[in-house]
């Protein structure tokens, strides 16, 4: 297994992170995860934080450091709550409790400290707010000549958002840290809402899916139930490290709006030239995926994870 990806999921689960979660757990071939580092998001911390560890254990992965990162974003704390995820931020399905204590050490710190032992082959994936990325960014100068790349559901486009009409839920939680992760010369592949609408959870599949009595397809399908959401975004990140031909992409500057109200967390992406007026890209946008063989994907990595297990 020597071509393993060494990485570092920055999440908020979430039944979509959880899935994520899944899916990566599926492949050891190509994932090495080092650590998962957890902000407040879908829910406040203390669950996100017992949301990953559940996950985690039923994976099978329940030696996988879990460290509690941030428990508000780095501007206005959030107001709203969001009930996408059921009160317990996966479905309320009743999974096992969480049965350790998050690891040592705060999750931007994590970041740092993993990043440091990879040397520079470190990938970050973040399915959640960007607070602790944006946090050891501040903390650490040199973090981005250490990781190898940074990819991240957030964003919308060329779209509307699903928070407020110009934003979508993971920037506008904390636009300065989406902001500050977008100003640091890191290489960012943004799966936004430009691409992860079309990662839609057909009803073949849940048709598939709910009741199976094969471990990881029932849960899935247990916790599709309590999630109020047709798509499944946070997963489209690990659909794209695994397989890039499955989707087209457009390099673009992106700029996050930090002013409070509706436009918190807009992210303004030029392409033109004229729009560019100067500017390099600093990321590149996913705009497109093939839904078919997106979902395919799912269901056989969820078959691999029963294997495993
Ligand atoms: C994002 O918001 C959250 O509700 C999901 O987990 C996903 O990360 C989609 O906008
Ligand atoms: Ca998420």
């Amino acid at each position: 297994m020597a071509d393993r990806r060494p990485i570092l999921l920055d999440c908020d689960p979430g039944v979509d992170d959880a899935l994520a979660i899944l899916w990566l757990a599926a492949h050891p071939e190509l994932f090495d995860l080092r650590a998962v580092t957890v902000a407040a998001g879908n829910v406040g911390l203390e669950l996100t934080v017992a949301n990953a560890q559940r996950v985690l254990d039923l994976a099978g992965l329940g030696d996988i450091p879990v460290h509690a990162g941030a428990f508000r974003p780095i501007g206005a704390p959030r107001g709203k709550i969001s009930m996408v995820h059921g009160k317990d931020g996966l479905g309320d399905i009743g999974l096992p409790p969480a049965t350790r204590p998050p690891a040592a050490g705060h999750g931007a710190q994590a970041i740092i400290d993993t990043a440091h032992s990879a040397g520079g082959r470190l990938h970050l994936v973040a399915t959640g707010p960007l607070t602790n990325i944006a946090l050891a960014l501040l903390l650490d100068p040199e973090l981005p000549s250490l990781i190898d790349g940074l990819t991240l559901m957030g964003g919308a486009a060329f779209v509307p958002g699903n928070t407020t009409p110009a934003a979508e839920f993971n920037f506008h939680v904390d636009p300065q840290a989406a902001r500050i992760v977008f100003e640091n010369g890191i290489d960012i592949t943004m799966a936004g809402l430009d691409v992860t609408r079309q990662a839609v959870i057909s009803p073949q599949v849940m048709a598939q899916l709910s009741g199976h009595d094969a471990p990881m397809r029932g849960l899935c399908g247990k916790l599709l139930k309590g999630y109020r959401d047709p798509c499944l975004h946070d997963s489209v990140v690990v659909a794209w490290l695994m397989a890039p031909q499955l989707f087209e992409s457009v390099p673009a500057h992106v700029a996050i709006t930090c002013v409070p109200g509706e436009i918190a967390g807009q992210s303004v992406a030029a392409t033109t030239e004229r729009h560019l007026a100067g500017r390099s890209p600093n990321a590149t946008i996913l705009t497109r995926l093939d839904q078919r063989k997106f979902e395919a994907m799912f269901l056989s990595s969820m078959q691999a994870l029963e294997r495993r297990l």
